[in-house]
């Protein structure tokens, strides 16, 4: 049984949404400072790569709000936000996906197109497919996350479709897992440490795992 039951809204104010592309930015500007501090000066390379762990960071915490109210009462009032939060990781990772179908071939020809145009993307296809999925889905969730969306489904598929959010963040962790960096450049920073900071895979990583266990633990405690 659940403590507490769960809020959802349809509809936030201006200042919700401002605090969610704040939350958005900070988080980018912090991933683009991190690159930095790993000898990675600001590119397109990097933005495509902070759009993206933005957008993961955003999710994470539209997905922890629900659990952690449960745990800790006050948490209650930051529900609201993760409607926008959520709607802002799906819209913000559009940046990314047209950045690695438009930048990435012409930023490093060398590296993905030797043979062909978007050979990174042929060879590394369970990755593309992965990503594919996490964005329809995430861009699915938003389209109905509006009044109509939720009259056309009706009260119990929409919630179902709100959960999917959670396969969403699975997708990001097997997205990312998929690349073949994890373990490797894991492995390397703790053999070599030639940076302060490991690799920017493993924060990202850190984030989506958190949030998942978060949820595996309010299941386990306070079920569905
Ligand atoms: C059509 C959809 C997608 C495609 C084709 C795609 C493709 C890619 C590619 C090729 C990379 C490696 C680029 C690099 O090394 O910089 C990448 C990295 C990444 N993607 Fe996606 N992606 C998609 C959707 C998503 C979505 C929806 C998210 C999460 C909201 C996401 C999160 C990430 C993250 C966190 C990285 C790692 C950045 C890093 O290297 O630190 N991707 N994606």
């Amino acid at each position: 049984m659940k403590a507490v039951h769960t809020q959802y809204v349809l509809a936030n104010k201006r200042s919700q949404w401002v605090a969610a592309s704040v939350v958005y930015l900070v988080c980018f500007c912090f991933f683009m400072w991190y690159h930095a501090v790993r000898g990675k000066s600001p590119s397109l390379l990097t933005t495509e790569k902070c759009t993206a762990i933005a957008s993961v960071c955003c999710l994470a915490l539209a997905l922890a709000f629900g659990p952690l109210s449960r745990f800790m009462p006050a948490i209650v009032d930051l529900l609201p936000y993760r409607r926008v939060l959520g709607i802002t990781a799906a819209l913000m990772s559009i940046p990314h996906v047209l950045l690695v179908f438009i930048y990435l071939p012409l930023g490093f020809p060398q590296e993905y197109s030797p043979k062909y145009p978007y050979s990174w993307h042929i060879d590394h296809w369970f990755t593309i497919v992965i990503g594919f999925a996490c964005f329809v889905l995430l861009l699915s969730i938003t389209a109905y996350s509006y009044p109509p969306g939720r009259r056309r489904l009706g009260e119990r598929k929409w919630l179902v479709l709100q959960k999917f959010a959670y396969l969403a963040m699975i997708l990001v962790a097997l997205h990312l897992l998929s690349m073949g960096k994890i373990p490797k450049n894991w492995i390397q920073w703790v053999e070599e440490r030639d940076y302060p900071v490991p690799p920017g895979s493993f924060p990202t990583m850190m984030v989506c795992v958190s949030a998942l266990l978060l949820k595996a633990i309010d299941l386990a405690i306070h079920g569905d």
